[in-house]
């Protein structure tokens, strides 16, 4: 798998911020921050050779689109998705929550073009819209794939704040075959990584979860504390919040650890690799 350079993801992240000061300083779905947002990422997926669509969502709480990518190749009927969402609140930019997702996607979705790979199962995308109003643009995805699309999804992979501050190295469903090249690389790190108790049922892995797809993921954190246990073993600050930015207008690119944000775009490739590239240790 390729290594993704944390500076070119560290490049979208900026952008993301410049789009939403320009648009009233937050990129919520339905607002204009967020439909630049999604030119933003469709624009670079398009020029990379992507088929790219955006779907309405009509039961959304804001009527915004989420915008699909999918990578020409590989057995239909065996799918791996990776997604984010891609809104925020309306109190700030959301660079970590959840521009890094979307950025580290974006990345590896670039990174996955210009290796051009011999591919086995078929690499699908996602960017989500109003997730934060309640799990609702993946929710809407969800619902409206036929029953042999939804069984065709082998694997839904989610990404939710990959680059907290203070953060930790958390994986969705740990211990189960789909987790494990996410953990085989943390692993490789020397990480220990530890299940994402604070994420259950938090964010759009849980709409995969609910109609029978397994699914996994990273996160960093969000405003739970460090324990001091984690503090010894990852460093940072025991008994401070994962992101203290959380939800605030300070989420900003300020907000943002390189060195996890890093781990989480290198452990994507890995996992890309891992499930759908023919020869996965001699690609790239
Ligand atoms: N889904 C939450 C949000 O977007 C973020 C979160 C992820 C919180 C994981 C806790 C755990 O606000
Ligand atoms: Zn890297
Ligand atoms: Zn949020
Ligand atoms: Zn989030």
């Amino acid at each position: 798998a390729p290594n993704i350079d944390v500076a070119a993801v560290q490049a979208h992240l900026t952008q993301l911020n410049t789009l939403a000061t320009q648009n009233g300083g937050n990129r919520r779905a339905g607002s204009a921050g967020y439909t630049a947002s999604v030119a933003y990422i469709k624009g670079k997926l398009q020029a990379a050779g992507f088929t790219v669509s955006e779907q309405t969502c009509t039961t959304c709480n804001y009527r915004s689109n989420n915008l699909i990518a999918d990578w020409p190749g590989g057995d239909t009927s065996r799918t791996v998705m990776f997604g984010a969402h891609l809104d925020s609140v309306s109190a700030g930019p959301g660079i970590n929550d959840n521009g890094s997702g979307s950025a580290v996607l974006l990345q590896n979705a670039l990174a996955l073009a210009s290796a051009n790979p011999a591919l086995t199962k078929h690499v699908r995308f996602a960017w989500w819209t109003d997730e934060e109003s309640g799990l609702l643009g993946s929710r809407f995805y969800v619902n409206q794939l036929t029953s042999a699309q939804r069984s065709a999804i082998s694997g839904y992979y989610n990404f939710d704040m990959v680059g907290s501050r203070n953060g930790g190295y958390f994986i969705n469903n740990i211990t189960t075959a789909t987790a494990a090249p996410l953990k085989a690389y943390w692993d490789s790190l020397g990480l220990s990584p530890e299940e994402n108790t604070e994420g259950v049922g938090r964010s759009d892995d849980y709409s995969f979860k609910n109609a029978g797809i397994p699914t996994s993921g990273y996160a960093t954190g969000a405003s739970a504390r460090k324990t001091s246990a984690q503090a010894s073993k990852w460093g940072g600050t025991a008994n401070a919040a994962y992101d203290s930015c959380y939800h605030s207008s300070c989420d900003t690119t300020s907000n943002i650890n390189a060195t996890a944000l890093d781990r989480a775009a290198d452990g994507v490739a890995y996992a890309i690799w891992n499930q759908a590239v023919s020869t996965p240790g001699t690609g790239c």
